[in-house]
């Protein structure tokens, strides 16, 4: 797929305004969820959009900006892994002790507003580091530590409804989503792009150790025995290695106004032309 000229067009959806932020703020905003749905209406009518994919496939982009283009809600649900991680790293808590990791997971005093706070300290930077994200892939393959983030994740499903990114929120997560992409990239393409998020955000990085790092991290996702990376059976895959973000969002935006309106699904290699 090329990805030369422009794919779709906005889905005529009411917008929410969109701001910059920062990527505290962003984080903030995804993981904070929302005021309670409407009375009434119960929380598992939302509807949701999944979105899986390998780490750095742009996944967590491309869901807030689907997000403020709908004006629903976005859950990172990698974030709760990484902040699992971190507390594991301050207690010396190791995939080792699979109960003690899960009592972890399952009692994280986090804290959201404009940062993210654990145990009354801001780790808004300190999750997105190479080596929380490590842990966070192998806390992450543990069924104990699953269960206990389930049902932390399916609280943010709220009206008008929820852009979900992760690895299993079309499979295990929210397995009735109404649209569900299955995000791809070159691993070079989510190696680059990993390399400039790090920079810009201060934290010295390098592209090889990177590619190594993300190669082993999608090897160990993709073999776990729970919830492996896989795309659902029912997901559309998009592969982003050649598109702009604007590009993807466009095109999920594109198939979700597609699905709603009951229309036939076009393909992403006809779109990018
Ligand atoms: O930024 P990156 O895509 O590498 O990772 P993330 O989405 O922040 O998630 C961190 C780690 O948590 C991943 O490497 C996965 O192993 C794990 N994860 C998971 O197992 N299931 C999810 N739904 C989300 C993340």
């Amino acid at each position: 797929m090329s990805g030369q000229r422009p794919v779709g067009s906005p889905f005529d959806a009411p917008g929410r305004p969109k701001r910059e932020s920062s990527p505290g703020e962003e984080v903030a905003q995804r993981l904070e969820g929302s005021p309670p749905h409407a009375p009434g209406q119960g929380p598992h009518t939302a509807p949701v959009i999944a979105i899986d994919g390998p780490t750095a496939s742009g996944k967590g982009t491309v869901a807030l900006r689907v997000a403020e283009a709908l004006g629903w809600h976005v859950l990172d649900s990698g974030a709760l892994y990484r902040l699992t991680a971190l507390a594991c790293m301050r207690r010396g808590a190791t995939e080792r002790d699979p109960a003690l990791v899960a009592r972890l997971a399952g009692s994280l005093d986090v804290r959201f507003n404009a940062d993210i706070w654990l145990d009354g300290e801001r780790v808004t930077d300190a999750i997105r580091t190479e080596a929380v994200g490590n842990l966070a892939s192998r806390v992450a393959a543990l069924p104990e530590v699953r269960t206990a983030l389930l049902e932390r994740q399916r609280a943010f499903r709220k009206l008008p409804g929820l852009v979900a990114d992760g690895r299993d929120m079309g499979t295990v997560v929210f397995p009735d989503a109404g649209l569900k992409v299955f995000l791809i990239a070159s691993a070079e393409a989510r190696a680059e792009r990993r390399h400039k998020q790090l920079i810009s955000k201060g934290i010295s990085a390098n592209i090889e150790d990177l590619l190594r790092d993300l190669q082993a991290r999608d090897a160990r996702d993709a073999s776990r025995s729970i919830a492996p990376l896989a795309p659902a059976a029912d997901a559309f895959e998009l592969d982003s290695s050649a598109l702009s973000i604007d590009q993807t969002v466009q095109q999920v935006l594109r198939w979700h106004g597609q699905k709603t309106a009951g229309r036939p699904m076009d393909s992403p290699d006809e779109l990018a032309g």
